[in-house]
């Protein structure tokens, strides 16, 4: 294996924290690599930091494997796994999870999750990844069993590495498959859905809006229906906006599924369907407001935070007195403290009055590194209506 020198202090220390990352200004010639090489990264004396696998041309040029010398083979990958696995068991039920969350399991790029205890669907997003999918999958056939995968390489991040958007399918992977998350059903659209099928991450925030459920809910950017299905059983009525054709159709036999027919659906993008709200003087007693990543680069992050506020000022208004808000954002870029300071600005501009009465994050099988905050991406915030 090739040697890539870490010349910066600062880059060290965080290889020794644990940081998975390391950036192409703070090595030495990086250009006698090949894109997703597997190379040992060394500090100036030679001394060894940890395996990597590198690529050239992007900004992170070097993504940690291991910070002891390893060959990341399907032994490797097993013994990864089975840590994982060991873990996480603890914490969800793993055949409805995300068993594998990239960075923050310390596997970078590498995305599995588990529909059903039926299917599997995976994601590489980097070259690396890519090119260690094989012994990752064989991997994943000893340590979980023989299932069929999906392998939604669709992710922007791909495009980033200049890696082609493709979906495949090992083994015979259905349609759709059922699950079961805080005891409600729901079939999800493996195939067809967007990231990995589902919004595993949100599994906590569901369980709470169900909490809080009564009267008339909104649930804006649905998908396929998790946070207002949450709330059905003690709603008057739920309505499900998503502009995705497929989202709504699957909101619809969601609900149905669960013997639910109190449900109203509109294919329409969120920012009309609020106007048409407020033009019918509609307001809703639950609403969750949970729009896709609005900015995945920092070149068009100031755009993003006006969208995230102009978003929050306009589904505040729609709030009956007393109602909850559920508001999240799960953009990286977007951390804690901005999205503070963004739902802070769309209250003052919506002449609400509202308090802050708790915090959402993303469900316990998206582990954060502490010392790697990239691995921390869903925030939100639950606010009431007050008088
Ligand atoms: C983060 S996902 C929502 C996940 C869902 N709340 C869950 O937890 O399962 C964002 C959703 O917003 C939808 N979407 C994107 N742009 C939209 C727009 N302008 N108006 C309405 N929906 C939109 C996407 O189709 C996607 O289903």
């Amino acid at each position: 294996m090739k040697e890539l020198i870490v010349k910066d202090k600062r880059a060290k220390r965080r290889i020794s924290y644990g940081y998975l990352w390391v950036y192409s200004n703070e090595v030495k010639d990086l250009k006698d690599f090949e894109e997703g090489e597997i190379g040992v990264l060394t500090d100036e004396k030679g001394e060894f930091l940890a395996t990597a696998y590198i690529n050239p041309h992007s900004l992170i040029c070097a993504r940690i494997l291991s910070r002891k010398k390893v060959n990341p083979n399907i032994q490797f990958f097993e013994n990864k796994l089975r840590k994982i696995v060991e873990y996480k068991k603890n914490i969800v039920d793993l055949n409805n999870s995300r068993i594998v969350f990239a960075e923050g399991d310390e596997l970078p790029g590498f995305i599995l999750d588990f529909y059903g205890g039926k299917v599997l669907s995976a994601q590489f997003n980097t070259k690396g990844a890519e090119n260690l999918s094989e012994a990752f999958l064989k991997a994943v056939e000893i340590v979980i069993g023989k299932y069929p995968v999906v392998i939604k390489n669709h992710s922007i991040f791909r495009e980033k590495e200049n890696l082609e958007i493709e979906v495949k399918a090992k083994g015979d992977v259905p349609e759709e498959v059922e699950i079961e998350e805080n005891g409600i059903k729901m079939v999800v659209p493996v195939l067809k859905g967007q990231k990995t099928g589902y919004y595993f991450d949100q599994r906590d925030n569901k369980k709470k809006f169900s909490e809080f459920a009564k009267g008339e809910v909104l649930d804006l950017f649905s998908y396929i229906g998790g946070f207002g299905l949450h709330a059905a059983k003690n709603a008057k009525k739920v309505t499900f906006v998503d502009s995705s054709e497929t989202a709504i159709e699957y909101c619809k036999k969601n609900m149905k599924l669960n013997n639910f027919d109190n449900g109203e659906f509109y294919r329409l993008d969120a920012f009309k369907a609020i106007k048409i709200f407020k033009e019918n003087k509609r307001q809703f007693d639950l609403i969750s407001v949970d729009p896709p990543a609005f900015t995945k680069s920092r070149k068009t992050l100031d755009r993003a935070i006006k969208g995230y506020e102009n978003l929050n000022r306009e589904a505040f208004s729609l709030l009956k007195k007393d109602g909850i808000v559920f508001t999240m954002s799960c953009s990286r870029l977007v951390d804690i403290q901005t999205f503070d300071r963004i739902i802070e600005k769309a209250v003052v501009s919506s002449g609400v009055k509202l308090r802050i009465i708790g915090r959402l994050y993303q469900a316990k099988d998206h582990t954060v590194l502490p010392f790697m905050k990239e691995t921390e991406y869903l925030k939100g915030l639950i606010l009431m209506r007050v008088r």
